[in-house]
């Protein structure tokens, strides 16, 4: 018997998302009324900040994280998790703010959380998973970037770098955030990594990855790189040797 995955925090981390910040907290509100969101903005130069206020002063399950400056896509999930957890979440998920996650897709990554996984990953490439409108550019790196995480690290996931997830709350406190140094996207191959060694259940759903029509991507070489460094770093350290499979 399914189990209700209790109180859910919908974590969304933005930077210069402006254009896009109204129409994904619409689409939320309606395809999961009862989750609450978090805006985590890094002082974008854009206004976003000031957007996400005026969103959570019209709805009482909309809040805002301000942040000093732009510390990259893990830092701001950190520091949004943190607040979730010390509100008493349930549920922490990630999702980005530019629709590439689509709010009306979280119901089935939560119906797998409550049926008795640790981390639900919204994944590209499972069978059933796609992505929308990439150019081929950002498929070879995204198809390249799990290969390298797999073949390195041994993690048995298709798709360790997807931003569309949800956490159960002591998924996050067993794994503890305090140590966690990825600033970058690297943050997602770094929490799955120590979900996994935790012994924890990891569960792929299929997932459609529609590309932003609005805004620009926030991927650089500097992502990239410090992707590279530390999964290399992971891998010869022998992270693999601990890592259990789930279950
Ligand atoms: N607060 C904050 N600070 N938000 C950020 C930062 C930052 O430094 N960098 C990016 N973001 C926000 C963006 O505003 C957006 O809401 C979300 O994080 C994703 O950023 P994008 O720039 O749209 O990422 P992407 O589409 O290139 O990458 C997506 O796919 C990757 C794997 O292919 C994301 O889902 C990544 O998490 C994922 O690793
Ligand atoms: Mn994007």
């Amino acid at each position: 018997m399914e189990q209700s995955p209790g109180r859910v925090l919908v974590v969304v981390p933005t930077y210069n998302e402006r254009d896009n910040l109204p129409m994904i907290t619409a689409r939320l509100r309606e395809a999961v009324p009862e989750a609450h969101l978090l805006v985590a903005d890094d002082a974008s130069p854009d206004g976003t900040g000031q957007v996400a206020d005026d969103l959570a002063a019209a709805d009482p399950h909309i809040h805002v994280l301000h942040r000093p400056r732009k510390e990259g896509l893990g830092a701001a999930y950190i520091a949004g998790f943190r607040w979730g957890l010390a509100e008493g979440f349930d549920v922490l998920v990630e999702m980005d703010a530019d629709g590439s996650h689509r709010p009306e897709e979280l119901p089935k990554l939560l119906h797998v959380l409550a049926d008795g996984a640790d981390l639900v990953i919204g994944s590209r490439w499972v069978p059933g998973g796609k992505v929308v409108n990439w150019p081929w550019s950002r498929e070879f790196l995204s198809r390249g970037a799990n290969l390298y995480t797999r073949m390195s690290l041994g993690v048995p996931v298709r798709d360790a770098t997807a931003g569309f997830r949800a956490y159960r709350a002591a998924t996050l406190r067993k794994i503890g955030l305090d140590d966690v140094e990825s600033q970058g996207y690297c943050f997602q191959v770094d929490l799955t990594l120590r979900t996994l060694r935790h012994g924890l259940r990891v569960s792929e759903v299929p997932i459609t990855f529609v590309e932003r029509t609005a805004g620009s991507s926030k991927m650089s070489r500097t992502v990239i790189a410090e992707a590279l460094w530390r999964v290399t770093v992971w891998g010869v350290t022998g992270l693999p040797g601990r890592l259990r499979r789930p279950r």
